[in-house]
């Protein structure tokens, strides 16, 4: 059994939280809410799970935000309705009892939705993201660029859902700030929006803010983490134009904006980027503040690695953890580790 520091009962602090160690379950969409989007009575159970066998923190699945366009997949819970509150209360309680914190993702998709799934289909630009959707495969649907009227709508949604999250017993928010949805797509510098939200960093990032802003506003105390990675789903190598000098504006931009906690997500957490440190160092470096870095780290020694990096507060681990709920005490006691394969998100989520 191995003996490490990261995993003793030496609290973390993050944005004003202790936790009771530095490892946290990323956010993982399982699709399989009911079809009203109330989670179904299987995610208590499920995410308790994580806390029993001691993760310190659990960002849930991305949670849809409105009715109107922010759905990505089909059965995918949210926190649209204050119906919805009463779906994760259980949910909250029952992480709370295994003496874990469990974070709200937010999530709005933006042209990376599942078609047919929402009356209309909101991008930053009217351009479709090029391959398939992730759930079923179907060719990417051709947005509309969101009027300032539609964006408007769309930060009133977070506000909402930041709102019920508090209600139903949330320890903190994450916007979902990655991989191509619609706050990425905003902020990523094919934005070429002619108004004043798109084009220079400044305008690019202007959802990003008015977001935080309004979370901050609609679930007072609550500590905000923002999810940035640099790849979309629909193109996995996307770097910036401008790398370096791009990463380190942003992750500045986000943290003057509100962002309590940047979670840096990459799919290679311990790979330096071409400008010869790791996106999480330059976030940290440029940046500093509580930050959580995840991404491809598969063993309890890549994540001392990670923790041993200046500014790095806490690991986060997506497919681990979603093939193995006890990858922890497994990883202590050199068990076997199961590897995910693709498609295992679609089992039952307490298989
Ligand atoms: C099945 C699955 C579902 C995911 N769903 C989400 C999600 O809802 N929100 C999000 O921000 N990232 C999501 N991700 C990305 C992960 O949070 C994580 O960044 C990525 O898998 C890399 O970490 P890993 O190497 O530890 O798996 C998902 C990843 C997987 C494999």
């Amino acid at each position: 059994m191995q003996n490490n520091s990261y995993l003793s009962s030496a609290p973390a602090l993050l944005g004003g939280l202790s936790l009771r160690n530095r490892l946290a379950v990323a956010p993982m969409s399982r699709m399989q809410g009911q079809d009203d989007g109330l989670p179904s009575p299987d995610t208590a159970p499920y995410y308790a799970r994580y806390a029993r066998h001691g993760v310190g923190l659990i960002i849930t699945e991305a949670l849809y935000t409105d009715d109107i366009a922010s759905r990505a997949y089909f059965n995918q819970p949210g926190l649209a309705t204050d119906r919805h509150i009463e779906g994760w209360r259980p949910v909250t309680a029952a992480v709370h009892a295994e003496g874990s914190k469990i974070f709200a993702q937010l999530q709005h998709a933006g042209r990376l939705a599942e078609p047919g799934l929402n009356r209309l289909v909101l991008g930053a630009t009217g351009r479709a993201a090029t391959g398939t959707t992730w759930q079923t495969g179907a060719a990417n649907p051709t947005p509309t660029a969101a009027t300032e009227e539609q964006i408007e709508e769309i930060i009133a949604g977070f506000a909402a859902a930041a709102r019920r999250a508090l209600a139903a017993g949330f320890d903190g928010i994450e916007l979902h700030g990655a991989r191509g949805y619609l706050i990425h797509e905003f902020l990523n510098d094919g934005n070429d929006r002619g108004d004043a939200w798109g084009g220079s960093i400044e305008n690019r990032s202007r959802l990003a803010g008015r977001l935080l802003e309004s979370v901050r506003e609609a679930a007072p105390g609550l500590p905000i983490a923002f999810n940035y990675s640099m790849y979309a789903m629909d193109e996995y190598a996307y770097r910036p134009r401008a790398e370096l000098a791009e990463m380190e504006a942003i992750f500045r931009t986000l943290r003057q904006a509100g962002a309590d906690i940047l979670h840096v997500s990459t799919r290679r957490t311990l790979r330096p980027e071409p400008w010869g440190e790791t996106l999480a160092q330059t976030a940290a470096r440029s940046a500093p503040g509580p930050l959580i870095a995840g991404g491809g780290l598969s063993s309890l020694a890549e994540c001392e690695r990670a923790l041993a990096w200046p500014g790095i507060a806490m690991v986060a681990l997506a497919r681990p953890f979603l093939a193995n709920p006890d990858w922890i005490a497994r990883s202590q006691a050199g068990q076997p580790i199961r590897e995910y394969t693709p498609g295992m998100e679609r089992q039952p989520l307490l298989s």
